[in-house]
Parts: C-alpha cells; structure tokens; sequence
C-alpha cells in the first residue's frame, strides 16, 4: 500500500513529505494507520546530523494510531485496536523484561531502524528506508514489530495519547520509578519542556515539597509554574546551583532531574544536590558528550543515575498515565501548544527549536 512520510535523507536539510510504498507486515508485525505524533526534540539530534544514523529514515516515535491488519502469529492486539508506539519495544521474554526492567529489553541490542528480519518495510522505488526507533510515526501509516506497540483504551484521544509515547512517560516516569521521590522531598528539574513539564507534574503529583524549575527561557518558566514548580530559576541570569542550593536550603535538593541533555547540566544537576542527594539524566546529549565531575561528590554518597522511556514497566505505565488523564488527574491536552499537518513538520520543529511551543502534535 501508499503512505505519506517524512523522509530524513540528509543531515542539515528538510525532511521530505512525499509518497512511499509501505509492504505487508511480516510476522509478528502489525500495520498501523497513525493518527498522531508528537515534534519531539529527539528526532532532532537526526536533523541537524549530532546522532548519526543510517538513513534515509523515516522519523517520529511519538505515535498514536489504530491497528489496521496483523501478520501471522501476532497475538496482543488486533485490527481495530487502539495503540501508542513503544520507542523501547518489551518483549516479555528475555532476562531485563522478566527480571523488572523492560525499558532495557534485549531486543535494543537489534538494529533500532530495521524489522526484526532485518529489513525495513518502506520503500522509495527500489531504496530501502528505515524506521525510527522501529516505529516511524512521521507517517499515514507504518508497520511495527508486536513488541514495538502497546494497546491502549478506546475512549482516549489518540491526537493527546501520542504524548504519552515518549515525552510525557519520559518525564514523568524518573520521578515514579527511578528517583522515587517521597512527599516533602525537595526536587529541581533542568529542562521545562515538553519532557521536563512531566518531570515537574510528576513531582506535584507525589507530593514533594519544594520543585524548583530551571530554564534559560522565560516562556519556559512560566509554563514550569502552570505545571506546579513552586520556584523558578533563570540560568541564563543567575548561577542555578547557587541558586537552587539556597532555594533548598539544607545544602541542596533530594532529587535532581536533567532533561536538557548537555555536559554543564548534567554537572550541574548532580552539583545542586546535598550530600546523599540524587541526579537522574533523562535528557539525550549530543553523540560523544563527557562529563566531569569531581569524585568526592560520590564519595559523599550522590547517586548519579538515568533513565530511558521512564525507567519503569513501559507497556503497564503507559496505560497508566492515560487513565489518570481520562480520569481528570494527569494534564496531557495543556502541553499541546500546536496541532499541525504533516506538510508543516519542519516548520514545527522551528517552532521547538525556538522554545516556542511545549508540544505541537502532528495530526493526520
Ligand atoms: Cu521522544
């Protein structure tokens, strides 16, 4: 069958919207017709060639859609059903999945661009393009292995669903599962968009104390207080260590959570926590960034930890936090600043790249 893409052929240029051929889904594989997926800055690092991948290569892996037909042998879920795309595919089997930690399934030690077979579904006349993270949401329609996709409920809209794919499980996720923050805890959090403002949701939703916002931009700031940062911190203006620390007091915060992805934040992060404290990167740093910190920090019992796509049960969070959206206690529709069609991609990564918006959602 046709879908419509938007193909990343070369670093540095824009994405190309046009017509691809999409083949039948293979075994274990499940053909979608995507109905949303959300501008993530991920997809980004691509775009402007800082995490090189082999391409051409069809982006997004913020995806909501509708299971339209299954290959042999797929069991979890049928046409008909709702799904959001699992950039971190769980297969319920090896060691990570069985043994609690699902987001590090062994199949992420597998091509992260190509079907299990190792061949991709898509095709421009005879060139072979590749799936983003196996899911390829910048796409009509997509095919995606079993483990790649995670039912959802009916009645949820799937334009603010896709969220819950990546940014928002991302954000929030550290706080639930890795950093378990406790009520009263004081946290900071680097980063306030659209991943960030999760982080900070998160950490009102357990109950912490003190959460303290810190962004180089204003706008970003302000939505951090919409979102419940009870103190802001612009770290284009004022030192953020300093200024968390005196915040917290008591030497720094409990907990510390990164989602800029750059070396000085994460330093900074791990600096602004008091002795025994706990910095958790989520942010997605340039290929070949280093960090340096001094070890006495460690000595002085700091956790330096990360996670991805939440750190938590991917295929049992995700539902989760869509519940707790349908039942009035998670906000998802307030980070959609945008809702754009596929044909304005690029501009709406403009839109991101200028801190303009917290989410734009493409829509198809
Ligand atoms: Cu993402």
């Amino acid at each position: 069958m046709k879908a419509t893409a938007a193909v990343l052929y070369e670093p540095k240029k824009p994405l190309v919207i046009e017509e691809v051929d999409l083949l039948d889904p293979g075994p274990h594989e499940v053909q979608v017709r995507w109905v949303a997926n959300g501008v993530c800055h991920s997809d980004y690092h691509l775009m402007s060639g800082d995490v090189p991948h082999p391409l051409p290569v069809v982006l997004g892996h913020e995806a909501a859609g509708v299971v339209e037909r299954i290959g042999p042998g797929v069991e979890s879920v049928k046409p008909g059903d709702h799904v959001c795309s699992s950039y971190i595919p769980s297969c319920g089997k090896c060691g990570y999945c069985i043994g609690g930690q699902p987001t590090m399934c062994a199949l992420r030690d597998k091509p992260r661009h190509l079907m299990l077979d190792g061949t991709t579904r898509f095709r421009k006349g005879s060139t072979s393009i590749n799936h983003y993270l196996q899911v390829a949401g910048f796409a009509t329609h997509s095919v995606l292995m079993e483990e790649s996709v995670i039912p959802i409920r009916k009645d949820a809209p799937l334009d603010v669903a896709c969220l819950v794919s990546c940014g928002v499980l991302a954000g929030a996720g550290p706080v639930f599962n890795r950093a378990k923050v406790p009520p009263g805890a004081s946290v900071a959090v680097w980063g306030c968009g659209g991943v960030g403002l999760n982080t900070i949701q998160a950490a009102k939703l357990v109950g912490a104390g003190k959460i303290i916002g810190v962004d180089v931009m204003p706008q970003k700031l302000a939505w951090a207080e919409e979102f419940g940062a009870t103190h802001v911190v612009n770290a284009a203006t004022e030192d953020p260590v300093a200024r968390v620390q005196a915040i917290a007091g008591s030497g720094g915060v409990d907990f510390a959570f990164e989602l800029v992805g750059t070396q000085a934040t994460i330093e900074q992060a791990v600096l602004s926590t008091h002795r025994g404290g706990t910095a958790v990167v989520v942010g997605v740093c340039p290929a070949g960034t280093k960090i340096s910190l001094d070890p006495t920090l460690f000595l002085q019992q700091r956790v330096l930890t990360g996670t991805s796509f939440g750190g938590g049960h991917q295929r049992t969070d995700v539902p989760m936090l869509i519940d707790m959206f349908m039942g009035g206690k998670y906000k998802l529709k307030e980070l959609i600043s945008r809702r754009v069609p596929l044909t304005d991609v690029n501009l709406a990564y403009d839109a991101l790249l200028k801190g303009e918006v917290k989410r734009s959602v493409v829509v198809y």
